[in-house]
């Protein structure tokens, strides 16, 4: 591990560098905590290992007049060593005229927006955001990283990162980490090397009142008032002088009177000389993410692929369209005949199963269908059937079925629009038509399939594209929150990288852990 002490040997250092640099800024005094923030950056992204660089500088910035800049713990030989057994390749840790080579006094500082600032620590913290969002925006433009790795422990700081980058358009991704806590259940903090072991056993408190209030939560018991008292009275019962208890929306910080979307019950407290702050992430069911876009898209590839990635449920609703299609076929019904295809919806046995290697099932009314419903016939038929309206509704109430309890990622034409607009992630997965007909050729090469030429390919598919879109009941749309991701020239693990990313973006990892 190289350390670097300037910005002269920095700069060196990245100018030799031909993989993706992967940045974990710590103010030292390192831990198990940043040890799991080093052993993450250093995992490969799309098979290329990246270079990871962590810095230890304590920030004048971000400390109050009455906080504890002087006597923050520095040892730079034991960071060092910490760093370096687990996994960094170099370690920045300038002097403070490194970073702020014309002093702190009249500095230009970022002000991230006041309504992420001054709730939860900002209001007994005044100044520490502008402080924290300078510093980071000072060593992003010194180390120019691909990502920038931080805990989840600091959300509000982790937030406000996120919101800093977007709106400056700054090119690195922030990945958040889960928590990792003590064996007693104290998150990891440099500060809880100022504790007693009194204190440190009374600090146990703060997770142990979080962890009973998240119980409370999942018992059916929502609302922030409940959840509120029972932590304040806990935290006060363990003799904790309480800063706050709130409940407040994950990615907003808006105060929450119940739980819903992906909430923060967070907390800060004064335990001996120490401040110390911890959350839980609280949600009503587990997260959705609703993946729509036009026939050919290569929706099905990349959704399967991230739902397995992230331990997701994979709802393919197209399938279950194709396989109603291929039903109404055998059964002699014409397709658009919407009054001959009502009575075959009732008593419908659909289902959608994963076979042994993982690939996904499907059968109607007791026959396997998997291969049959990717034919070019029911390809050609399937947007006739899935416009009408009974067909719609049937197959939108089992899907919200399916969905009840979320923990899945359902891939379709309406599913952040009709099916589940309460979707955590929607995503609008798109590609030109030429680039779609490209892709359909290959697709029915392999399958075995007669390939028409490319110019009827793409007809097709304009022309399915605008049956989809203008048909009356749950058109294809794009979702106003939805994100657009356009995948021409993107290799498919790009894809699922980018989609993984844009789930991080919303859900923490606390609350829908990576599978191991
Ligand atoms: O979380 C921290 O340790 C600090 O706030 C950070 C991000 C290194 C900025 O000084």
């Amino acid at each position: 591990m190289q350390l670097l002490q300037s910005r002269k040997q920095l700069a060196a250092w990245r100018q030799g560098l031909a993989v993706p640099v992967h940045f974990v800024p710590t103010m030292g005094a390192l831990h198990p905590g940043h040890q799991q923030l080093f052993r993450r950056a250093a995992e490969p992204v799309v098979g290329q290992r990246p270079a990871v660089l962590a810095s230890v500088f304590v920030n004048p910035l971000q400390f109050g007049p009455a906080e504890d800049f002087e006597r923050y713990p520095r040892d730079l030989a034991a960071d060092a060593a910490l760093a370096e057994a687990a996994g960094v390749t170099a370690l920045f840790a300038p002097a403070v005229e490194e970073v702020y080579p014309d002093g702190v006094a009249a500095l230009t500082a970022i002000h991230p927006p006041q309504g992420l600032q001054q709730v939860l620590c900002g209001r007994s913290r005044p100044g520490h955001f502008h402080g924290v969002a300078t510093v980071v925006v000072r060593l992003l433009n010194l180390v120019r990283p691909n990502r920038l790795v931080m805990g989840e422990k600091d959300w509000q700081q982790l937030v406000i990162l996120r919101k800093v980058v977007a709106d400056l358009g700054l090119p690195v991704w922030v990945q958040g980490c889960a928590t990792v806590r003590e064996p007693n259940g104290l998150a990891w903090s440099s500060r809880n090397r100022y504790l007693s072991p009194a204190e440190l056993e009374q600090a146990t408190a703060l997770p142990g009142a979080l962890a009973a209030a998240a119980q409370a939560c999942r018992a059916g018991r929502p609302r922030a008032e409940t959840l509120v008292g029972e932590v304040r009275a806990s935290l006060q019962a363990a003799g904790l002088v309480v800063d706050y208890v709130e409940l407040v929306a994950a990615q907003s910080l808006k105060p929450l009177a119940v739980v819903s979307g992906v909430a923060l019950l967070a907390a800060a407290v004064h335990c001996g000389p120490s401040r110390l702050i911890d959350h839980t992430v609280l949600m009503s069911r587990s997260p959705i993410v609703a993946i729509d876009g036009p026939a050919g898209a290569g929706k099905s590839t990349v959704t399967r692929a991230f739902a397995q990635r992230l331990g997701l449920i994979y709802l393919d609703t197209g399938a279950m369209y194709r396989a109603l299609t291929w039903w109404v076929q055998q059964q002699g019904v014409d397709p658009a005949d919407a009054a001959a295809v009502a009575p075959l919806l009732e008593g419908l046995d659909l289902q959608l199963s994963s076979g042994a290697g993982g690939e996904q099932q499907v059968t109607i009314n007791g026959h396997d269908v998997t291969e049959a419903i990717r034919s070019p016939g029911v390809t050609a038929q399937v947007s006739v059937v899935a416009a009408h309206g009974c067909v719609r509704e049937a197959l939108t109430r089992q899907q919200q079925a399916m969905g009840e309890r979320g923990g899945l990622v359902a891939e379709g034409r309406d599913i952040g629009t009709a099916v589940f607009p309460d979707a955590e992630l929607k995503v609008f997965l798109t590609a030109t038509t030429a680039e779609r007909a490209r892709r359909r050729a290959l697709d029915l090469g392999q399958r075995g399939f007669a390939v028409p030429p490319l110019a009827e390919l793409e007809a097709q598919i304009a022309e399915r594209d605008h049956l989809d879109s203008s048909r009356e009941v749950a058109p294809l749309l794009q979702a106003q929150d939805a994100v657009e991701l356009i995948t021409d020239g993107m290799a498919i693990e790009a894809v699922i990288e980018a989609l993984v990313q844009m789930f991080r973006d919303r859900v923490p990892e606390e609350a829908w852990p990576n599978p191991v």
